[in-house]
């Protein structure tokens, strides 16, 4: 079990990665000295893959667990399904002596934290993430969230779990776009702190389709433990985005959120449209910090080996797509705080980028890359 700490005050935690962890989720749990009942949130395709593991090893340890299960998908991340689930729990009697545990991907743990973060004005929380995208970055931070029509996750709270349990074997599970998707994350969290991880995941992406070795699966928990380290020390540094360092999370976001908003739901997955995000921001970086040609290639190299899209599809309307990114709320008053790579590394908030720059670097998207 590798083990990453967040120190936050009052309010510090621990991430605990191990292949297996799902099954000692109850001894964890205990450790971190978490009393009264548990009321397991999970979605519709996780909840028979793995909830029962989770719940025998928490009725093990001494716990009484009730199931919330909600259909799987963005879709549910609303407040209907939080005042579904808030009444299941008064039901079953769950009060603030008790805790939630969210167990799946990020839609999740967003709303079960958000559950959390209001449920008796708050009771603690456990995140067990199972897809890439939530083991590596919403499952740390305490960023809890739903949506509604006016736009994503415009309704939250922060409020910081009291543990994660990080199971890298249950991403065997995952549809392998899913599994890519998430990975876009991971070359975002390498790019801003750790470029030597790019190679890594270059490794892991030729084995996705043929499925992961054993000696990968046996590296993956250091490997997951790595990259969520990179954003345990920004959380540190910065917990309510109010210092501009957790805004470097947002490299490739700006534009991403942009093209994700443009199209049908479902049809690009979030971390999709990050790569192609990321590919923008990489544009703008050389145009304005002097990212050098050898770093933007390695990067998208990267984003390449995992088959992530950077090439924008054709019924994407750049149009549309900067509208939706004018309304993002990454914009102040109008300007826009724009994340840009001086170096791989080396992050920084530039105001210097214009709405004409971000037109030019969308009609960048639609050049082949070679
Ligand atoms: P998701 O939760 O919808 O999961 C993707 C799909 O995989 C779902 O169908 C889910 O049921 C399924 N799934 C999950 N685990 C599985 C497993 N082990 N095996 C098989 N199937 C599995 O999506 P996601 O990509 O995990 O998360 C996206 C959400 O996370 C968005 O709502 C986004 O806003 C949020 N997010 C939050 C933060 C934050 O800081 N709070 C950061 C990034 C993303
Ligand atoms: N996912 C970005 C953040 O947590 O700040």
């Amino acid at each position: 079990m590798v083990n990453v700490s967040l120190s936050l005050g009052s309010h510090s935690y621990n991430v605990h990665v191990g292949n297996g962890a799902l099954a000692s989720a109850g001894f964890l749990v205990n450790r971190a000295r978490l009393e009264g009942k548990a009321a397991l949130i999970t979605d519709s395709h996780v909840a028979p893959l793995y909830a029962e593991l989770v719940v025998r090893s928490l009725e093990d340890a001494g716990y009484d667990v009730s199931v919330h299960t909600f259909p799987a998908g963005e879709q549910s991340k609303n407040l209907s399904t939080v005042e579904k689930i808030i009444g299941e729990m008064a039901a079953e009697g769950h009060d603030r002596s008790g805790f939630v545990v969210a167990l799946g991907g990020g839609v999740v743990g967003d709303m079960a934290g958000f559950i959390a973060s209001i449920y008796y004005r708050g009771i603690p929380f456990v995140q067990i993430p199972t897809t890439v995208m939530a083991q590596v970055d919403s499952s740390v931070g305490g960023k809890t969230a739903v949506d509604i029509p006016a736009g994503k996750n415009l309704i939250g709270a922060f409020h910081q779990p009291r543990l994660v349990i990080v199971d890298p074997t249950s991403l065997t599970t995952l549809p392998p776009r899913v599994l890519r998707e998430g990975m876009a994350e991971m070359v975002k969290h390498a790019a801003i702190r750790k470029p030597a991880m790019l190679q890594v995941l270059r490794q892991l992406a030729d084995e996705i389709d043929i499925g992961f070795s054993l000696n990968t699966i046996e590296r993956l928990p250091q490997i997951m433990a790595d990259n969520i380290s990179i954003k345990a020390r920004i959380v540190e540094e910065d917990e309510k985005e109010t210092l501009g360092v957790r805004a470097f999370l947002n490299l490739g976001h700006t534009l991403g959120h942009g093209i994700e908003a443009s199209v049908p739901y479902g049809e690009l997955l979030h971390g999709e449209v990050v790569s192609l995000g990321l590919r923008a921001a990489l544009y703008l970086s050389r145009k304005h910090c002097g990212l050098s040609a050898r770093a933007e290639r390695e990067i998208l190299e990267t984003l390449e080996a995992l088959e992530l899209p950077l090439v924008l599809p054709p019924n994407v309307s750049i149009e549309k797509a900067l509208e939706h990114t004018r309304r993002d709320k990454k914009f102040r008053g109008g300007a826009i705080r724009f994340v840009l790579l001086s170096a791989p590394g080396s992050p920084l908030l530039s105001a210097d980028v214009t709405q004409q720059d971000l037109e030019e670097a969308m009609q960048h998207l639609t050049t082949p890359l070679h």
